[in-house]
């Protein structure tokens, strides 16, 4: 039986996580975020010693010769970079200021839908990110398309922080989320965009369990019967 791909796309802290993550525990798939991956990238290039503007030599050494990996663990993804498990480092503020301009770079998205594709295969996954819908898997079964005010976005990230113990203001926040959507949705190659077929989800007045119920329902409603898990 063919896999199924849940893809799911918008902004930072649109929810796409927090919704990917329990609809992913709920029907037993693969949970594969992308966003990590661009994230373990620009923290080699911040160790490496990189900033702004983008030394694209740097990238392409960082391209050439870097290692990473997505493992599942609980509801969430361990990442690994050269065989470190950075999950935690890759959530600093220093990653947020510079993970657009890395992911902007087209041969690193390359490099990351490759990779993106070999993790995702043969497996049942949920996937969420920008172009997942539009590039990575456009013909996934099912494409939802989530966004959030920012106000109540910028919350949500500033309590996930606390949680993980990361600094974090609110006005940081606003201004990082209006920075990174903007380069995101604005980039040359594969931006931040709704595919022609996706469902929009707006999950500014939802509660957690009711974003992850709506998507869930749109899921096993979009899934012919015999695909449709126990
Ligand atoms: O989902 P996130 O906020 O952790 O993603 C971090 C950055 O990675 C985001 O600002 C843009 C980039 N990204 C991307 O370009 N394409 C994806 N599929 C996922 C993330």
């Amino acid at each position: 039986m063919p896999s199924i791909i849940v893809a799911i796309d918008g902004g930072a802290g649109s929810g796409k996580s927090t919704t990917a993550k329990g609809v992913a525990r709920e029907l037993n798939f693969f949970y594969l975020d992308t966003g990590a991956m661009y994230r373990a990238v620009t923290l080699k290039y911040i160790r490496c010693g990189g900033s702004e503007p983008l030394d694209m030599k740097l990238v392409q050494e960082i391209i050439g010769s870097t290692h990473i990996d997505l493992v599942a663990h609980n509801d969430d993804n361990r990442v690994y970079l050269d065989g470190r498990d950075v999950t935690l480092d890759i959530r600093m503020p220093e990653v947020n200021k510079m993970v657009s301009p890395i992911s902007a770079v087209r041969e690193v998205r390359e490099w990351m839908v490759n990779l993106q594709r070999l993790v995702a295969r043969d497996k049942n996954v949920v996937c969420e990110g920008r172009d997942i819908g539009t590039v990575v898997f456009p013909h996934a079964q099912v494409k939802i398309f989530m966004y959030a005010d920012l106000e109540v976005r910028a919350q949500r990230r500033v309590r996930e922080c606390a949680e993980k113990e990361i600094p974090a203001t609110l006005d940081e926040v606003v201004e990082n989320l209006k920075f990174r959507d903007n380069y995101d949705s604005g980039r040359k190659h594969s931006p931040l965009k709704k595919a022609d077929d996706a469902i929009e989800v707006d999950t500014t007045l939802l509660s957690i369990e009711e974003e992850i119920a709506l998507v869930r329902k749109i899921v096993l409603e979009k899934m012919s019967p015999t695909q449709s898990p126990s």
